[in-house]
Formats: C-alpha cells, sequence, structure tokens
C-alpha cells in the first residue's frame, strides 16, 4: 500500500503557530520534506518544527530554485518528486514542510501536482497553516475584512503590477512577495493615491521583524527581506505610525495611534507588548497595549 504525502503548514515563523493537527502528523511520518533554496540548504520551515520531529526520521532538503524559467523548475520539480515517490511506494508516510499554508503561494502545490501525475491514485492530506498575512494582520493589528468587504490576495514577485486591476474591487489588498520588487510595488501604491493607506510588514513573528506605515521610510529601504508583504486598505489603515492621533473610521472617534516597528534583532510581536483596539460598550474604541 501506498503511504500518505502529508502537506503540512508550519505557519509564518513563530513555532506557537504550528496547529496541534501538524504537531500530531510529524510524530507519525516516517520522513520529513522540506523545500530549501538552491542558493543555500537551510529551511525556515524545518526550524520551526525542528523539536516536533523525533530523533531518527530522516529529514531532507529538496532545493528548488528561485527562478521563472519554466524549464528549470520542471527539472527541480521532477527530481524532488522522485524522491517523494520513492518513499511512498515504500508504504511510508511522508511529510511535506510548507511556510504558511500549503496551499497558499506554495511549494507544496506544485509537488501535489507532480507527484498525482506519477501516482493517480497518491494518498494526499493537506493540513492547513497559518498564512503569513494572517499572521502580518494580527501583529499590525490591521483589520483584512469586516461586513461586506472584499480581499484580494495578489503576488509581488513581478512587481505587483496587478494591484491596479484589483484595488477598485477591493477593501483590502494583501501584496505577498514585496522584497525584491518594492520600488515599483510603492509606485503602483502611489498611483492608487494610496500612500498612507499601505504597511508594510516584514519577518512576521520572527528576529528583525518589521512593521512599517511611513511610506517615506520605505521609499528609503533596501533589501527588504525575502519574508515581506504589504497589506494595502482602500478606505485607510486603522492607526498610523508617525501621527499622535488618528481616526477610527468605524466610530469617527479619535484614538492613539502607537508606533510598532521592531527594529532588527529587537524582540518581535510574539514576545512583547501587543497594540489591541478595545471598545466598550458605553465607551469608544481605543488602543491600549496588552500584555501577551
Ligand atoms: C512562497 S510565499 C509563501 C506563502 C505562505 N505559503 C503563506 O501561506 O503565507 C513567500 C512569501 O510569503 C510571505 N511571508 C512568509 N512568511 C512571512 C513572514 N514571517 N513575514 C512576512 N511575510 C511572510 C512573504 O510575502 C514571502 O515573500
Amino acid at each position: 500500500m501506498l503511504g500518505i504525502l502529508y502537506g503540512i503548514g508550519v505557519g509564518p515563523g513563530d513555532p506557537d503557530l504550528l496547529t496541534l493537527k501538524a504537531v500530531k502528523a510529524l510524530s507519525r511520518v516516517s520522513h520529513v520534506f522540506a523545500a530549501a533554496s538552491s542558493k543555500n540548504d537551510y529551511s525556515l520551515a524545518h526550524d520551526i518544527v525542528r523539536e516536533h520531529i523525533p530523533a531518527g526520521t530522516p529529514v531532507d532538503q529538496l532545493s528548488f530554485p528561485m527562478t521563472f524559467n519554466p524549464d528549470k523548475l520542471e527539472d527541480a520539480w521532477r527530481a524532488n518528486c522522485e524522491q517523494v515517490v520513492e518513499i511512498l511506494r515504500q508504504g511510508k508516510d511522508v511529510a511535506f514542510l510548507t511556510l504558511g499554508d500549503p496551499m497558499t503561494f506554495s511549494t507544496f502545490i506544485y509537488l501535489m501536482r507532480k507527484v498525482r501525475s506519477r501516482i493517480p491514485d497518491a494518498r494526499i492530506s493537506v493540513i492547513p497553516g497559518i498564512t503569513s498575512f494572517q499572521a502580518a494582520a494580527a501583529c499590525a493589528a490591521e483589520p483584512l475584512a469586516e461586513g461586506e468587504e472584499i480581499i484580494s490576495i495578489i503576488s509581488g514577485a513581478k512587481g505587483g503590477e496587478r494591484l491596479k486591476d484589483v484595488i477598485s474591487l477591493s477593501d483590502s489588498v494583501v501584496l505577498m512577495k514585496a522584497y525584491k520588487y518594492l520600488p515599483e510595488i510603492l509606485a503602483g501604491v502611489e498611483e492608487a493615491g494610496l500612500r498612507d493607506s499601505c504597511c508594510f510588514i516584514s519577518r512576521c513573528g520572527l528576529d528583525g521583524e518589521v512593521i512599517e506605515r511611513d511610506f517615506d521610510r520605505l521609499l528609503r529601504m533596501e533589501r527588504p527581506n525575502y519574508l515581506s508583504l504589504m497589506l494595502i486598505k482602500r478606505r485607510g489603515l486603522e492607526s498610523r505610525d508617525g501621527s499622535p492621533r488618528s481616526v477610527d473610521r468605524r466610530e469617527g472617534q479619535e484614538v492613539d495611534s502607537t508606533s510598532q516597528a521592531s527594529p532588527a534583532g529587537k524582540p518581535s510581536c510574539r514576545d512583547r507588548l501587543r497594540v489591541v483596539g478595545i471598545s466598550e460598550p458605553s465607551g469608544p474604541f481605543r488602543f491600549e497595549e496588552k500584555a501577551i
């Protein structure tokens, strides 16, 4: 009998955001694979779950090239798939680790398709993970959607040119992969008239976490980390850095706005005070710092 291929989402970085289902699956599988860049063999996904993998369970890195070249990608994924298929054919269960969620901009999607094309009756089980943008919205205390609002999730890997297609239809846009082409992405945000309505979040839940709402500082940012995204809110941000007061649009009340930037090396949102919105039945909406 064929083994089961588990696609396991390990969340965006903070090991406390791993699901119990992921932890249970990791204790059972016979072999673990993790994606690593072909430039180095470091896998953040493996680091996040390391303590939950029993000693003796083999862990292999599957390297994938950071390229849009379809031939190079095809070759890499054919080779990666063969390694996984070999273990599944031995009847062993395999976990493939992926950052965030396996069904959202994830290398697991390529692997799943490849394995299915090699073994049409492959047994595949996907364990969802907390996505980077859910964690980022929580860290920045920026709601993604409420009421009838629409969220769009797009990639910035080629400069985020689809922002102009979606912005008029969306209340919030999540722009993933906001690193290499950050200047082009910022130009698109400015063109849409939203320079005061975007929040950049990098390395959420990890050392070196950054939450930046100041557009001029974003324009000066050099070589943002690969783990970076932008939240763009068509009706404006919940609160703003750089301004002591901002307007809560839901209540029309003035509220305090608090800086949440955490410079490299400083504690990230998982181990410091979190700014939370407090709404009391008789009082105005306000922000307060709460220990988490
Ligand atoms: C290949 S995608 C992986 C997305 C992932 N599957 C998810 O569900 O979030 C890589 C992109 O995810 C985002 N990302 C992942 N982890 C992040 C983190 N800790 N902080 C900020 N962005 C992150 C960045 O936009 C990064 O370029």
